[in-house]
């Protein structure tokens, strides 16, 4: 059965959608069934997998208004192993503003979700930036979230909010969810902050719940986006690419330490 997991941030731009699309398409190059579902209306990640509002009819949206089943809105990508689900069409603020109010149909998606777990090793949900009914919708199907964090102090500042929302949601209505880690994101040594921030979130976070990988600041990214291809894709080499590569492979080994370590009925 699928693992799954929640792609948030309180703050806006922190890399929530690079990071769903080239770990996606990491787990994709490793061979993992890996199903990405987009929840956010803005639509980054179907713009980001080469995809235009024409390319596909539906998705979350029309599943969330009873209007299609989760099966019918599955779009392929250009690796077997990696499989979309957009959020949907919009054609103004009303559609995206009752799209947030669909996100409280909490256990319509969960229930979608979990009838797909067993066609998928991974599933990654991308999120809205914030506090929002769909960031805790997408939290109440997932079994852990991963939160990047931009390496400059303010999105340091916005760190407590969301893991307050985790915790909420996690005594509200999903009690097996767990924080999978804080992923430092768009590392740069040339800004000042970039070092300060990183010590202040090893010092104040348990070790495990830090990814060691760190994302370096790469415009490679940016240009991969605007090519609709995730860079792990684009160009598999690059440092940028490598550095998701890592994540997904420090994942892939702490899933297999945490089946390990689960006691056997026998024993
Ligand atoms: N590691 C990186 N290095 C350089 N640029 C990056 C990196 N990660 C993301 N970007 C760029 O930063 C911008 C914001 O990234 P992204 O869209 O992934 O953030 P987001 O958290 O999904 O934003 P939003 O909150 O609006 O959904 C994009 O232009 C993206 O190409
Ligand atoms: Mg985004």
């Amino acid at each position: 059965m699928a693992k799954t997991f929640a792609i948030v941030s309180q703050k806006g731009g922190s890399g929530k959608t690079t990071t769903t699309l080239n770990l996606g398409a990491s787990f994709a190059v490793r061979k993992l069934r890996t199903l990405v579902i987009d929840l956010d209306p803005q639509g980054g990640a179907a713009y980001g997998l080469g995809l235009k509002p024409g390319d596909y009819d539906a998705g979350v949206n029309d599943l969330l208004q009873g209007r299609a089943d989760i099966r019918e809105l599955l779009v392929p990508s250009e690796n077997p192993y990696l499989r979309f689900i957009p959020a949907g069409r919009f054609s103004n603020v009303a559609e995206i503003d009752r799209f947030h109010n669909l996100g409280k149909r909490l256990s319509l998606l969960r229930r979608a979700v979990m009838s797909v777990r067993d066609l998928c090793d991974i599933i990654l949900f991308d999120t809205p930036p914030g506090e929002n009914s769909l960031a805790v919708s997408a939290m109440n199907c997932a079994d852990s979230v991963i939160i990047p964090l931009q390496c400059e102090p303010l999105a340091l500042r916005t760190l407590p909010q969301i893991l307050r929302l985790v915790r909420e949601v996690k005594t509200k209505v999903n009690p097996v969810l767990g924080i999978e880690g804080v992923l430092l994101t768009m590392y740069d040594v040339r800004y000042n902050f970039t070092e300060q921030v990183t010590e202040q979130v090893w010092k104040n976070f348990p070790r495990d719940l830090v990814f060691e990988t760190i994302i370096p600041r790469r415009e490679d990214f940016s240009k991969a986006f605007i090519q609709g291809r995730p860079a792990v894709f684009e160009n598999p080499l690059s440092p940028a690419s490598l550095a998701y590569l890592q994540l997904a492979d420090e994942m892939i080994a702490r899933l297999a330490q945490n089946m390990l370590s689960v006691p056997s009925p026998i024993a």
